[in-house]
This record gives structure tokens, C-alpha cells and sequence, in this order.
């Protein structure tokens, strides 16, 4: 494999994409992200989000242009090169895809036995991350029996397991209050800090604003690249919130801040500090 000597972890260059016969989902799509950096990649349903997230993670082929990924040009890389690639990103999906048979345990632990991990080292490593998202009593659930809160925190276990250098997450507050919304931004946050590159992919700009961040705005398939904005202490005027809409969201940010690894709702669960997880990743 020819790697690129720059930093980019990953690379389009007019990449277009159209299922079957049907439009082009994605049009003449260029951008680069520099190793380290954190992205919002924003966008309405519809507007191709979830298909440029599955090009980045290579469970789609691009119908046309160059896609790079770790400095590997996709379309000169060997069949079997490939998932080696991949272990390097770690997927939170919309709708968590965790394996319904096998247990919390099983399920984050998947990733590092196909990396072929001995199982000493599994069993440590899995149980240290399933502690750290506060579900050390859960380790033998299967996901049917776990609430929603929970199946999240399993994917999320099972997206960072295996030390990705590139977090993708597709919607990963859409099924959570503000205030857990809030909590898990920042944990995306922190392991930014430690290291990971990561693509945040949303359609809640209130939150957004207020974080800042790089963003990469895709409109009807077609992508903008803006640099990381500064945080918006009031995002009211720009998103049209009412006040008493703008009030809650800051309540749910002070909320999460105060409390930023506390009781998940309604159960007594807590998460690590994600300051912790530098000795993991
Ligand atoms: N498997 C598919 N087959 C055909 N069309 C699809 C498929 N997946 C997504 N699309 C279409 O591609 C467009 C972008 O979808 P998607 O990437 O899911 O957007 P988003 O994640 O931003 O909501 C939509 O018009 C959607 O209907
Ligand atoms: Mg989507």
C-alpha cells in the first residue's frame, strides 16, 4: 500500500455516489481532515450524511472520484488489505447494530477477537470499558433487555474497544435528552483530546453552535467545508429558539457540565472520567 507523507486521515477528491440507477446522493465531494481534528458533519434527513459516513468506513464504494483513508488510496487497495483499514475506525451507529444473541460482553469484545486478541487481554480491556460506561452489572445483558441509554453506551464501548485512530458516530444523541446529548459530546470531546480524530454527524445545530468545532455542511449532496467556529453562548437568534427553548438548552448544557459523568437517568449507573481513558487509548 503507497501511503501519502501528509497528515490527512482522510481525503475526497469529487467523489460522487448514487445507489443503483437512482441521482447522485453525493456530488463532486472534496475535503480533507487533518489527523487530531473534530468535525460536525451537519446536514438535513436526507441530505447524504449517513452515505458519506459509510464511504469514510468503507462499507460503500464511491460511484466516481478518489477517496483516501489513512493516507491508502481506496481504489488501489487490496481486497484483503482492507479490513485492517478498517479496524482503524470505530462506527457509533444511529441504530446501534449490537448483535442481539451475544451479550454486552460479546458484543464489544468482537472487535478485538477479530483483531485476534488474546482473551485474557479481551476480558480486561472489555470489563475496564464496560465499568467506564457504567455498565459494569449489565457486562451479560443481551441488548433486547437493556434500555436504549444502555444499548448506546455498548456501542460506544464497542466503537472505541480497539483504539481507533478515526470515531465516526452517525446521529448519536438522537434518542437521548439534552442533557445525556451534552454528556456525550463532551466524551467525544475528550477522546479528541487524547488523540482520536473524530466525525460527529448531526442535525441538531443548537448543540452544535454551541460547541463549535469544524463543520462540514452537506446540502442535497453537496459538501462545504467550514474552520472550527467559536462557541456560541446563545444560539437563539441564529436558530430561531424561543427563549424558554434557548433556557432549557442552556440548563441541559450547565447540567452536563456540573455533572458531566453522573447518574445516567433513571438508573444508577455513572460513567468514568473520560480524562481515564488516556491510559486506554
Ligand atoms: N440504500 C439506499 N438505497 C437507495 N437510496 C438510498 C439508500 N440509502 C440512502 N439513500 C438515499 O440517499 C439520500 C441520502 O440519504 P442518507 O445518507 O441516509 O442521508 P442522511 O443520513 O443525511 O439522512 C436520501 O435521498 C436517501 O433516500
Ligand atoms: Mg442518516
Amino acid at each position: 500500500m503507497a501511503a501519502a507523507s501528509d497528515d490527512a486521515i482522510i481525503r475526497f477528491e469529487n467523489v460522487g455516489l448514487r445507489y443503483g440507477l437512482g441521482p447522485e446522493v453525493l456530488k463532486d465531494v472534496n475535503f480533507e481532515l487533518a489527523k487530531g481534528s473534530f468535525h460536525f458533519l451537519i446536514g438535513e434527513s436526507g441530505a447524504g450524511k449517513s452515505s458519506l459516513l459509510k464511504l469514510i468506513y468503507l462499507a460503500l464504494k464511491p460511484s466516481r472520484g478518489l477517496i483516501s483513508l489513512f493516507g491508502h488510496d481506496i481504489a488501489v487497495t487490496s481486497r484483503h488489505q482492507l479490513p485492517a483499514l478498517r479496524r482503524r475506525v470505530g462506527v457509533v451507529f444511529q441504530e446501534f447494530r449490537l448483535l442481539n444473541h451475544l451479550s454486552a460482553f460479546d458484543n464489544v469484545a468482537l472487535p478485538l477477537r477479530v483483531a485476534g486478541a488474546k482473551e485474557n487481554l479481551v476480558k480486561k480491556h472489555v470489563t475496564e470499558l464496560l465499568t467506564w460506561v457504567g455498565l459494569q452489572s449489565h457486562m451479560e445483558a443481551r441488548p433486547p433487555t437493556l434500555s436504549g441509554g444502555q444499548q448506546q453506551r455498548v456501542s460506544i464501548a464497542r466503537a472505541i474497544i480497539a483504539r481507533p485512530r478515526l470515531l465516526l458516530a452517525d446521529e448519536p444523541t438522537g434518542n437521548v435528552d439534552d442533557v445525556m446529548g451534552f454528556r456525550l459530546m463532551h466524551l467525544f470531546e475528550e477522546l479528541n483530546r487524547l488523540g482520536t480524530t473524530v466525525v460527529i454527524a448531526t442535525h441538531n445545530m443548537q448543540v452544535v453552535e454551541r460547541l463549535g468545532h469544524g463543520r462540514l455542511l452537506l446540502d442535497d449532496g453537496n459538501l462545504t467545508v467550514k474552520p472550527p467556529q467559536p462557541k456560541k453562548e446563545t444560539v437563539a437568534a441564529a436558530s430561531r429558539l424561543s427563549k424558554g427553548e434557548e433556557d432549557a438548552l442552556a440548563a441541559a448544557e450547565q447540567a452536563a457540565i456540573a455533572d458531566p459523568f453522573g447518574d445516567f437517568p433513571d438508573e444508577n449507573e455513572t460513567f468514568g472520567d473520560p480524562a481515564s481513558l488516556g491510559n486506554y487509548l
